[in-house]
């Protein structure tokens, strides 16, 4: 395969890094499959692609490297790939020498809209996803849309799936700018994307300012999430499409309590469809039932579960597990 030039912004902003203090690159391989490298190779470390990333094994990697070049403090690892990987970069600067600098360089849509935003560092473990982690904001975060091109289109539609909850849940202009521009969004109009990835950040930072830990606020971005886990685990359906169904699921649940207005509910179904999202929930399995049960947000039977009031509105209301099943499912 042709190897694509690399991204002029990101390249120059690394560069600039580069020429003024010790980093290493870390970066995940399917970035090296599809672009020319314009850095130093000795100062390189290239990564299992994607979720393959998120271990022990590569965080000792990372760790190994940096110690052998005698990193200190004043040092920084700078991680170029998706959530994964800038996941793994942040997990690894925060645990060496106490924390050192992370800068990430987000490649995919669904890491410039959120996933290198907000401090939160995990890697997986015995099975579970995100269980070990620390909350360390990284230093800088270099985007470039002009990555979000190499992507395939089942991670690029992970993206939308997460444009959708900040559309729905938090910003009515953001749902029209989604509803009106399908086809830019859809060819992945650059013009179009660095809107919308302005939009997302500046929705998650202003929610994070408040609530860095999760407390309160924050679990609002988890809009869509409880039965979407379950659904990505359970039929394997990508992170992006079974977030959509999952925000299907809150919208139901909105509208059956008599909170999201009826012309509100058709909306978001019909924006849904209109970028191919399927919105037919599943049948509820049991696999699924267990997943939700062992959900880490289900406290004493009862989870914050995310409601929608209304286009680009959500609250927190705290509600039994087997009163949200009946709510959804009848
Ligand atoms: N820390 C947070 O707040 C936060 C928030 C959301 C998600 N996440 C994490 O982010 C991860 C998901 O992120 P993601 O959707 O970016 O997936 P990802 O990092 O797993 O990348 C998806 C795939 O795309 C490839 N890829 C990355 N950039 C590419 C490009 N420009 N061109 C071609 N291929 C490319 C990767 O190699 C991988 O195979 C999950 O591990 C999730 O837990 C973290």
């Amino acid at each position: 395969m042709k190897l694509l030039p690399f991204p002029h912004h990101a390249h120059t902003a690394i560069q600039e890094l580069i020429n003024t203090q010790r980093c290493v690159i870390i970066i995940d391989k399917n970035i090296t499959k599809c672009y020319h490298i314009p850095f130093d190779r000795e100062n390189l470390l290239i990564l299992p692609q994607g979720e393959c990333a998120k271990s022990f094994t590569t965080v000792k990697k990372i760790l190994k490297k940096i110690t052998r070049s005698q990193f200190d403090r004043s040092c920084s690892l700078i991680g170029i790939g998706g959530g994964a990987l800038c996941d793994t970069v942040g997990f690894t600067a925060s645990i060496y020498m106490r924390g050192i600098s992370a800068v990430y360089v987000p490649t995919t849509l669904l890491a410039q809209i959120d996933a290198a935003y907000g401090g939160k560092t995990a890697i997986n473990f015995m099975g579970i996803k995100n269980l070990v982690g620390t909350f360390h904001n990284p230093h800088k975060i270099i985007s470039d849309s002009a990555f979000i091109e190499s992507q395939n289109t089942r991670e690029y539609y992970s993206g939308l799936g997460e444009v959708l909850k900040y559309a729905i849940g938090f910003d009515s202009e953001l749902f029209s700018t989604v509803k009106n521009n399908y086809e830019s969004i859809i060819q992945r109009d650059t013009h179009v994307l660095d809107t919308i990835i302005t939009t997302c950040t500046s929705i998650k930072d202003s929610i994070v300012k408040h609530d860095m830990y999760d407390a309160h606020v924050r679990k609002k971005l988890n809009l869509g999430h409880t039965f979407g886990h379950a659904y990505e685990q359970a039929i394997h359906l990508s992170h992006g499409h079974a977030v959509a169904l999952g925000i299907v699921a809150s919208s139901i649940l909105s509208k059956n309590m008599g909170i999201l207005p009826a012309n509100d509910f058709f909306e978001i179904i019909n924006c849904m469809k209109l970028y191919g999202f399927n919105t037919s929930l599943p049948r509820l399995t049991k696999k699924m039932k267990t997943l939700l049960i062992h959900d880490k947000k289900i406290l004493n039977k009862t989870i914050d579960f995310i409601i929608i009031e209304k286009i680009g509105k959500t609250d927190i209301i705290n509600l039994e597990l087997t009163k949200v099943l009946e709510l959804v499912y009848g």
